[in-house]
């Protein structure tokens, strides 16, 4: 299916840091009061580097600072607040500061123009002036032409978001972000508000994409079962104030199977990250396992 892609050329050399990443918001109207502080402190001098291709999953409970941290990661800056507080971001051993070219983010909410149907959606990136300069419109066309193929969408390219589902949306989202062949690919709950069996698709789709299409992708959950079905590397993140409470690797290879999620090994994984959230303070916040 998406042996139509090809492999991203420049996949092997990637590296992302996070260095004494520290984040403060101004405390919400209220509750200041009776506080030694108007600032609340939500990451907590985070430091992590991703130096290799790879889905990286970064699980914590909701609430805890995961957007926070992954915006931070592709540059993006909310308005009116200094972001990070303290503490800096490097791709490719350069101090970034703001959006990277190579970095592309798909959110829960996808995003996509109601008016444009699936196949203008995912080729809208290429209206810009950046990638207009970078990719040829033939190169355009046809890069468009094979990743709807990819995310299984030439029954529905010419249909709407309002015509689609909500999983057939996600797709039209991944497709855009993937058009580009990002060398990393930022993830924040994609298939959060997917039912069940349409999440399963979306995870086995995904694992598929990146097998063809290798990057860093970083991925942010709330999800225990998710980050063991796809991860290859897995940061647990305390709750708020966010810190690395947790950080291992799994070389089950993808697709992993339903054996392997009930073996002991996998359930010994999924204590481990429950008994650490509860040590480092996860109570505050809700982490899900969907086995
Ligand atoms: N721009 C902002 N201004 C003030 N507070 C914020 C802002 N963004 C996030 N927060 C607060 O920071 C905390 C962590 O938010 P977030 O990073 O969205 O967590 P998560 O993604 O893990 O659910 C929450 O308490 C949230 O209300
Ligand atoms: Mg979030």
């Amino acid at each position: 299916m998406s042996s139509t892609i090809p492999p991203s050329g420049s996949g092997e050399l990637v590296s992302l840091e996070l260095r004494n990443i520290v984040q403060e918001y101004p405390m919400p109207a209220g509750e200041s009061a009776g506080s030694k502080s108007d600032r609340i402190r939500v990451v907590d001098d985070v430091s992590v580097k991703f130096d290799r291709p790879g889905i990286v999953m970064l699980l914590g409970p909701s609430g805890c600072g995961k957007s926070t941290l992954l915006r931070m990661m592709g540059g993006v800056r909310p308005m009116g607040v200094k972001t990070p507080t303290s503490g800096e971001v490097f791709i490719d051993g350069v101090l970034s500061t703001e959006a990277h070219d190579d970095v592309v983010m798909v959110f829960q909410r996808y995003a996509n123009r109601p008016d444009l149907s699936a196949r203008d959606n995912i080729a809208f990136p290429f209206r810009l002036k950046l990638w207009r300069r970078k990719v040829s419109r033939e190169d355009a066309k046809a890069r468009v032409d094979a990743m709807i193929e990819s995310v299984g969408l030439g029954a529905h390219a010419d249909l709407r978001p309002a015509q689609l589902s909500g999983g057939q949306n996600q797709r039209v989202a991944l497709a855009r972000a993937l058009v580009l062949r990002p060398r990393i690919l930022l993830m924040d709950e994609p298939f959060g508000a997917l039912d069940a069996q349409t999440r399963e698709e979306m995870q086995r789709l995904l694992s598929d994409l990146y097998r063809s299409q290798p990057c860093l992708i970083v991925f942010v959950t709330h999800d225990v079962t998710e980050a063991l079905v796809l991860g290859d590397r897995v940061i647990v993140l305390s709750g708020q104030p966010a810190r690395i409470a947790d950080d291992f690797e799994i070389s089950e290879p993808r697709p992993r199977s339903s054996a392997w999620q009930r073996s002991s090994e996998t359930q010994a994984l999924e204590e481990r990250i429950l008994a650490t959230l509860h040590g480092a303070g996860g109570s505050r916040g809700q982490v899900r396992v969907t086995v």
